[in-house]
């Protein structure tokens, strides 16, 4: 598909090359050696991974794990967090289905409630509806939501929930590889690999500030992150590992691993700035066609784009364009159920192209858009 306009990187990416060497070289290893054998050879690789996702997130690698997706990480963190009767759990309007339903979930279960922190004008968090006391035991940010472009401000949330003692758990699953999160504030991060950071899927990461460890409770815990020590007795690990399990697809932790290194080496700044080059000639160009509607909010935006037609359903424009050779999303009311019904949409196209389409792709892309849509 040589003219294939890849406008999914907020689905699944496309791994660069070395990503894609890292894993494939690494599984032919495994049927030379055997895995474990395989394993053992590149510990050294696997142990500095986690200096290189450090690097990626600007914290320690002790606070550091490894998983197989957003959402394990994102659970792992969430049921650690102790809830008693009467605790809160703020959720903003743009908090993710996967999300929403665990924290709906677990809430019953504690006798917690759930309240959602109303947007401002702009569709972001509205930092002046931040009602907070020493009830709110966790606030859920996620910092760009699934179904358009805009992003969160964080450090102010985390600002305010120090002041009682609230956690903040970000979910970065799509802000990870197209922004900078290096000077971001935080007391867990939740990620995906096969997004912007152009990992393989079934990878995903997860931050633990040290500051933190010591007030969750790991609900999922083996003989990785604990050690078995006496018939009675055990004791867990004391860095963010004690959230990872044994076992593991060595070859895609490698290849998030080559992923991460790959954002560094191309610079988390530049892949920022031309991310956000090709989302605006996007945006401008979708406002120019007659029957689209751009469906972005946020006074900062990401790279996604969502906009719908007032000729033709998001789903089949959806097919449209892959006929078309643009590949791009839908996403659906279910996903974000708070703001897609407080805008009255039941669905999107979510166009979010990476810094690997040209602009003359995206050019193209809009001249396919403009046919489809009629
Ligand atoms: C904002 C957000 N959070 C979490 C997830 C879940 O990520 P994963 O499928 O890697 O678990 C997604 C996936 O699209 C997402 O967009």
């Amino acid at each position: 598909m040589s003219d294939l306009i890849f406008l999914d990187s907020a689905g699944s990416s496309i791994p660069p090359a070395p990503v894609v060497d890292e894993v494939i070289g690494h599984l032919k290893r495994e049927t030379e050696i055997g895995g474990y054998r395989a394993a053992a050879e590149r510990r050294d690789d696997l142990e500095a991974g986690y200096g290189v996702l450090a690097d990626l997130f600007g914290c320690q690698p002790s606070e550091v794990a490894f998983t197989d997706s957003a959402t394990r990480s994102w659970l792992a963190a969430f049921d650690a967090v102790p809830l008693e009767p009467g605790d809160r759990i703020l959720v903003t309007e743009v908090e993710y289905g996967g999300n929403a339903i665990p924290v709906l979930r677990r809430a019953a279960e504690a006798g917690a409630v759930v309240e959602v922190i109303p947007s401002d004008i702009h569709g972001q968090v509205d930092l002046g509806a931040l009602h907070l006391d020493n009830r709110v035991k966790l606030i859920s940010l996620v910092h760009v939501p699934t179904n358009g472009g805009l992003v969160n401000p964080v450090n102010d949330v985390t600002a305010a929930a120090r002041e009682v003692g609230a956690l903040v758990l970000l979910d970065a699953c799509q802000s990870t590889g197209q922004l900078d999160l290096r000077g971001l504030d935080y007391d867990m991060l939740a990620c995906t690999g096969r997004k912007w950071l152009r990992g393989p899927r079934g990878t995903g990461a997860l931050v633990v500030r040290d500051a933190v460890r010591e007030r969750l409770h790991p609900r999922l815990v083996d003989l990785h992150s604990g050690v078995w020590t006496g018939l009675q007795e055990y004791r867990l690990r004391d860095d963010a590992r004690v959230f990872e399990l044994w076992e593991c697809s060595i070859a895609d932790r490698l290849g998030m691993i080559a992923a991460a290194r790959y954002a560094l080496d191309k610079g988390l700044d530049v892949i920022e700035a031309e991310v956000a080059d090709r989302a605006r000639r996007l945006s401008e160009g979708l406002r120019s066609i007659p029957g689209i509607t751009v469906r972005d909010l946020g006074e900062r935006r990401s790279g996604i784009v969502t906009f719908t037609s007032d000729r033709v359903p998001a789903t089949e424009l959806k097919d449209r364009l892959w006929q078309e050779n643009v590949a791009v999303t839908v996403s659906q009311k279910g996903s974000t159920l708070i703001d897609m019904t407080r805008r009255g949409l039941d669905e999107v196209v979510r166009a979010s192209p990476h810094y690997f389409v040209t602009p003359e792709e995206i050019d193209q892309a809009l001249e396919r858009i403009s046919r489809s849509a009629r």
